[in-house]
C-alpha cells in the first residue's frame, strides 16, 4: 500500500490533536484512501519543549528542513498569526503540496490569495477548521449545497464568549468573574481581546463571506463589537425577559454590498441559537430551496479541530470539487427589502429620553423605572438614535417575542 506523506507546522494543541487522530484513525484513513498516511515531518517553535513524537518524525524548528523534503503530499498548518503562516504556505503550495490551515486569522486575511496560488499550482486547500471548530459548515456550504442559493449565515462563532455570556446569566457573574473562570478552564487565552471584542468571531465571518459571496465586505464599515461591555444588571434584565444574550455573526447579500456584523443580541427561545450554550458554536445557513438549516456542536478543542482537518485531508487526496456559482441576482430584492423590515430591540436607557418628532417609532415601555423598552425600528433607525445619544444601549431580540401583558405599548417619538 503507498503511502501519503503529511507535515504538521505546529505541535500545539491542534497540532498534537491531527497527530493522535492520524494515529487513532490510521485503520479508517487507509479504507477511504486506500494508502497509509504518516506523518514525515513537524515544525515547532521551541525545540526544548518535552514531546511525546514517535522516533524517525523529523522534528525541526526551521522550516526549509521541511521545504527540502523529498517526498510531501500534505501541510497541515495549526501554528498562531498571519505571518510566518501566510508566508509558509505559500512556498508548500508552490512547491506542490495540498495545504490544510486552521488558522482563522492567516487565512481571513490572505485566504483569497492562497486560493488563487492554489488554484494556479493545482493543489487543494483545505479551512474547514477556521470556522466553528469541528462543525463542517464549509463542507455544508460547498460540498452539499451546489444548487442552492445561500442568502445569508448567521451564528455564534466564538466559544469564548458565549461561554462568558452562559455563565453570567447562569451563575449571576460579573464579565471579570467570568472571564477569569474561563481562563481557569482554559477556554480563554491570557490576552483574551481576540475572543472578547469579536475578532475572532470576525475573521470567522469574513472567511464564511468570502466562501459564500465570492468577496468580503470592507472590513471597516462591518460592524464589530465585542461582549466586554455587558454588565451582569444587563444579562439579569434580559433573563426576567425570557431572553438571552449571544454574539452573533451574521454576513448576508444587500444589492451589490455585503453587510457582515458581529455584536451582542437577545434571542428569544423560538431561535435556534438560543440553546447553544458554554462553548458551543452554531450557524444557521439560509438558502432558496432548502430555506434554513442549523448546524451545531464543539467551535474548537483539540479533536473537535483535528476532526475538521483530517476530513479536509480526505477531501484533498480524494477531490470532490464543485466550484459554487454566487449568483445571486434573484434574491436581491428580497434580502434589501429585509434590511428596511422593522425589527425589535430592546432598548436600555436609564435616563430620560430625549424626543424629537422627526420620525416616529412605538416604543413600549417595559419598566420605565428600569429603563427598559422594546422598540420596534429598523437598524438605520436606531443606529442614528444611538450615535447621538450614547447612554442608550440597544440590542436586537432574534426570533419572536411577544409582550407580556403587564408591558404597556405606548406611542413614543424618536429619531
Ligand atoms: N485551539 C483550538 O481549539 C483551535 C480551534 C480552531 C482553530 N485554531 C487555530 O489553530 C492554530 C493553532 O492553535 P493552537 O491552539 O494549537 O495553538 P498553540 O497550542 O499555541 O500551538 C501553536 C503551535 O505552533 C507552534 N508555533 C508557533 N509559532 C511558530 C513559528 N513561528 N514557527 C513554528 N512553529 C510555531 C508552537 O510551537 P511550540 O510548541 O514550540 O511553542 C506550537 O506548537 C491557531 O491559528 C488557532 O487560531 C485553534
Amino acid at each position: 500500500m503507498s503511502t501519503i506523506k503529511i507535515a504538521l507546522l505546529g505541535f500545539g494543541t491542534v497540532g498534537q490533536g491531527v497527530y493522535q487522530t492520524v494515529h487513532s484513525h490510521q485503520e479508517e484513513l487507509s479504507a477511504v484512501l486506500g494508502k497509509k498516511v504518516e506523518i514525515a515531518a513537524i515544525l515547532v517553535k521551541n525545540h526544548q519543549k518535552d514531546r511525546d513524537i514517535n522516533e524517525g518524525i523529523l522534528v525541526t524548528t526551521d522550516f526549509r528542513e521541511i521545504l527540502q523534503l523529498s517526498e510531501l503530499d500534505i501541510v497541515i498548518e495549526a501554528i498562531v498569526g498571519k505571518e510566518p503562516a501566510f508566508s509558509y504556505l505559500k512556498e508548500m503550495i508552490k512547491r506542490g503540496s495540498h495545504v490544510i490551515t486552521a488558522n482563522k486569522e492567516m487565512f481571513a486575511h490572505h485566504g483569497g490569495e492562497l486560493k488563487i496560488l492554489a488554484e494556479k499550482h493545482g493543489v487543494s486547500i483545505g479551512f474547514e477548521a477556521t470556522v466553528a471548530g469541528g462543525i463542517p459548515v464549509i463542507q455544508t456550504i460547498t460540498q452539499l449545497l451546489n444548487i442552492n442559493r445561500v442568502t445569508k449565515l448567521e451564528g455564534i462563532l466564538n466559544g469564548t464568549s458565549n461561554f462568558i455570556l452562559t455563565e453570567m446569566r447562569e451563575k449571576n457573574e460579573t464579565f471579570q468573574a467570568a472571564l477569569k473562570s474561563a481562563q481557569q478552564k482554559g477556554f480563554a487565552e491570557a490576552d483574551p481581546t481576540n475572543d472578547i471584542q469579536g475578532f475572532d468571531a470576525f475573521y470567522k465571518l469574513m472567511i464564511l463571506s468570502e466562501l459564500t459571496f465570492g468577496r468580503q465586505p470592507d472590513w471597516d464599515s462591518a460592524w464589530r463589537e465585542g461582549i466586554s461591555s455587558i454588565t451582569r444588571e444587563q444579562v439579569l434584565e434580559a433573563k426576567e425577559l425570557g431572553l438571552r444574550f449571544k454574539l452573533i455573526a451574521t454576513v448576508e447579500k444587500s444589492g451589490e454590498s455585503i453587510i457582515a456584523s458581529v455584536r451582542p443580541a437577545l434571542v428569544s427561545p423560538s431561535h435556534p441559537l438560543y440553546a447553544v450554550e458554554g462553548v458551543e458554536n452554531a450557524v444557521s445557513i439560509y438558502a432558496d430551496i432548502v430555506g434554513k438549516i442549523n448546524l451545531q456542536g464543539p467551535g474548537a478543542g483539540m479533536l473537535p479541530t483535528a476532526s475538521a482537518m483530517i476530513e479536509d485531508l480526505i477531501h484533498a487526496v480524494k477531490p470532490r470539487i464543485i466550484e459554487r456559482s454566487f449568483r445571486l441576482e434573484n434574491d436581491v430584492k428580497e434580502v434589501f427589502q429585509q434590511k428596511k423590515t422593522k425589527q425589535t430591540w430592546l432598548m436600555i436607557q436609564k435616563e430620560a429620553l430625549e424626543i424629537s418628532r422627526d420620525n416616529t417609532v412605538l416604543v413600549s415601555k417595559i419598566d420605565s423605572s428600569k429603563g427598559l423598552y422594546i422598540i420596534n425600528a429598523d437598524e438605520r433607525t436606531v443606529k442614528s438614535f444611538s450615535e447621538r445619544n450614547g447612554r442608550a444601549n440597544f440590542f436586537q431580540i432574534l426570533g419572536e417575542y411577544h409582550l407580556k401583558e403587564q408591558e404597556t405599548p405606548s406611542l413614543a417619538f424618536f429619531n
